[in-house]
C-alpha cells in the first residue's frame, strides 16, 4: 500500500563536521522515509589544529547509504526508486588528492582549524588593498576559509609538492572529494564542485561566478588543481562505486544537486524571497538572510556569500551570513573533554535541573571568534564561577551562549538589512533541545520556529537534486512546495530581564579576547 503512495525517491548525503547522513525522501510530499547517521572523528594534533581523515569521511557516506538501503528494504520500498542524489557538506573544509590513486595526500583541514593564523597575518601585510578579498569573495582574510589552508598544505607538505608539480593533485572541499569519489575516483570520477561551496574557498570571484586569476595569484595557487565550478543543480555524474557491492546498489543514479550545508538548509527551509532568513544549530551556528540578486556587503562583520544557484540557466542568489564557530561543538566538548555528560541528550537534562546558569558565562570561542568579531586572538572562557557554581550551571552556560552568540549576529543582520527579522527560522540538530530553543526566544525577544521535520539541511540538497535538469522530479515552485508544520517558541521573560542578561554576556566576550598570541 506504501509503495503505491510513494512518487520518485531523493537521497541526499548531508556530510557535516561532526557526523554524516544519508537520507531519503518522497519527491512528492518531502515526507522523510529512512535515514542513517554515523558520527564522525576529529583529530586535534596541536593546539589550534584541526583534521579529519577523508577516507574516513567517504567511508562513513559509503556506511550511511548502506544502512539507509537496508532500512528502506526493510520498509518493502523499492530502492530503484531513488532517481537523484544531492550532497551538501560542511563547508571549507580542504582536501588534497592524488587523482591517479585516489588516495587523500594530506588530511583533511577542518574549516575551525587555527593553523593558518600567522599566514593570514602575513598575506593581510601585503594585500593590494584593505577591500581586495573582500570586494571580489564577500569575506574577510581568516583562517576560515580555504585558501589559507590550501596554501598552508602546499607549503608543508613534501607529497603535496611532488603531486602539484607531477600534475596528479587535485584541491576539493569535502563536496568535491565526494563527488570525485562517488562518481568512479581514479577512473574517471568527475573534479567538481558549487557555486555555494566555490564561493567559501576565498579564490572565487562572487560576482562573475568564476575563479579569481588576482586572487589565485595572490595566494599563490595553481589554478590547475581547482575543480570546474557548476550550479547547484544539475547533473554532474553517475553513481559509480567499485567499493563495495550494498553501496553499490545506487550505481548509475545522477548527482545532480549540491550545496554548502547552509545554504542546503535556507533552500529546505524555502528561504526563497529576499530578506527570509535561516538560523542552522550545527556544530558551528549560521544565520543566512536572502538578499536575492544582489551582493549585499556588511558593515557589521557578517559575509557575503553565494546563495543557491538552483540550474546551469538560473540566476544567481545571494546571502548575508552570520557564522558562530561554536555551537553543538561546545556540547561535544563538554561530553568528550570534560566528561560531563555522556551522551549530547543529557545537556538538556543538566540545565533543566538548575534552569539558570546562576552568573556564569561561558564563552566558547575556541577557535577565536567569528562574527561580528572575527577575532582569532579569542579563547574559551568560563566565567562567574563561585563555590556554589556547580556542572548543571556550566551545561546551562553553554546552552546560554549559543542563543547569545546568536543574539549578536542576529543584530549584526537587523543592522545591515534595516528591518528586523520578526521571528527566527531554525533548524539542525541541537533544535530538538527544548530548553535551547526557548532560551532562544528568550534572548533575542521574537519567536523561534522550527520545522517538525528538521533535516532541512539534507531536504534541500534533496530538492536541488530532484530538480535538476533531466531529472525533473522535484518542483520547486512555491505553489507545489507542501507546506511545513511548525513548532513555536514565544519570549517568555521580561524584555529588562533579557537585556541585562545579554550585557553581561558582552562583558564576558570581551574578557575572552586577546589570549592568544601568534
Ligand atoms: O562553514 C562551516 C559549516 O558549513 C559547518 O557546518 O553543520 O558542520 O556546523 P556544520
Amino acid at each position: 500500500a506504501r509503495k503505491a503512495a510513494l512518487g520518485p525517491l531523493v537521497g541526499a548525503v548531508d556530510q557535516g563536521t561532526s557526523s554524516t547522513r544519508f537520507l531519503v525522501f518522497n519527491s512528492r510530499t518531502a515526507e522523510l522515509l529512512s535515514h542513517h547517521q554515523v558520527e564522525i572523528k576529529q583529530e586535534f594534533p596541536r593546539e589550534g589544529w584541526v583534521e579529519q581523515d577523508p577516507k574516513e569521511i567517504l567511508q562513513s557516506v559509503y556506511e550511511c547509504i548502506e544502512k539507509t538501503c537496508e532500512k528502506l528494504r526493510e520498509l518493502n520500498i523499492d530502492i530503484s526508486n531513488i532517481k537523484a542524489i544531492g550532497v551538501s557538506n560542511q563547508r571549507e573544509t580542504t582536501v588534497v588528492w592524488d587523482k591517479l590513486t585516489g588516495e587523500p595526500l594530506y588530511n583533511a583541514v577542518v574549516w575551525l582549524d587555527l593553523r593558518t593564523q600567522s599566514t593570514v597575518e602575513n598575506l593581510s601585510k601585503r594585500i593590494p588593498g584593505n577591500n581586495f578579498v573582500k570586494s571580489k569573495t564577500g569575506l574577510p582574510l581568516s583562517t576560515y576559509f580555504s585558501a589559507v589552508k590550501l596554501r598552508w598544505i602546499l607549503d608543508n607538505v613534501r607529497k603535496v609538492q611532488k603531486a602539484v608539480e607531477e600534475n596528479r593533485a587535485l584541491f576539493g572541499t569535502i563536496d568535491s572529494w565526494l563527488i570525485w569519489s562517488l562518481t568512479g575516483g581514479a577512473k574517471g570520477g568527475v573534479h567538481c564542485t558549487d557555486v555555494t561551496n566555490a564561493s567559501r574557498t576565498m579564490l572565487f570571484n562572487i560576482h562573475s561566478l568564476e575563479w579569481d586569476k588576482e586572487l589565485c595569484d595572490f595566494f599563490e595557487i595553481p589554478m590547475a588543481i581547482l575543480p570546474s565550478v557548476r550550479s547547484s543543480s544539475e547533473i554532474y555524474g553517475l553513481m559509480k562505486i567499485s567499493h563495495s557491492l550494498k553501496a553499490g546498489a545506487l550505481e548509475g543514479v545522477p548527482i545532480s544537486g549540491c550545496l554548502g550545508d547552509q545554504s542546503a538548509a535556507l533552500v529546505g527551509q524555502m528561504c526563497f524571497q529576499d530578506g527570509q532568513a535561516k538560523n542552522t544549530y550545527g556544530t558551528g551556528c549560521f544565520l543566512l538572510c536572502n538578499t536575492g540578486h544582489k551582493c549585499v556587503f556588511s558593515e557589521h562583520g557578517l559575509l557575503t556569500t553565494v546563495a543557491y544557484k538552483l540550474g546551469r540557466d538560473k540566476p544567481v542568489y545571494y546571502a548575508l551570513e552570520g557564522s558562530v564557530a561554536i555551537a553543538g561543538a561546545v556540547i561535544r566538548w563538554l561530553r568528550d573533554n570534560l566528561g560531563i555528560i555522556s551522551t549530547s541528550e543529557e545537556i538538556e537534562k543538566l540545565a533543566k535541573e538548575v534552569g539558570t546558569s546562576y552568573g556564569c558565562y561561558f564563552v566558547p570561542a575556541f577557535s577565536g571568534l567569528y562574527a561580528p568579531y572575527w577575532e582569532p586572538s579569542a579563547r574559551g572562557i568560563i566565567c562567574g564561577l563561585t563555590q556554589f557554581t556547580n556542572k548543571c550551571h556550566i551545561a546551562f552556560a553553554a546552552l546560554e551562549a549559543v542563543c547569545f552568540q546568536t543574539r549578536e549576529i542576529l543584530d549584526a543582520m537587523n543592522r545591515d538589512c534595516g528591518i528586523p527579522l520578526s521571528h527566527l527560522q531554525v533548524d539542525g540538530g541541537m533544535t530538538s533541545n527544548k530548553i535551547l530553543m526557548q532560551l532562544q526566544a528568550d534572548i533575542l525577544y521574537i519567536p523561534v520556529v522550527k520545522p517538525s521535520m528538521p533535516e532541512t539541511t539534507a531536504l534541500g540538497a534533496a530538492m536541488a537534486a530532484g530538480a535538476a535538469e533531466g531529472v525533473g522530479v522535484w518542483s520547486l515552485d512555491p505553489e507545489d512546495l507542501s507546506a511545513v508544520t511548525m513548532e513555536r517558541f514565544e519570549p517568555q521573560i521580561n524584555a529588562e530581564e533579557s537585556e541585562i542578561r545579554y550585557s553581561t554576556w558582552k562583558k564576558a566576550v570581551m574578557k575572552s579576547m586577546g589570549w592568544a598570541t601568534t
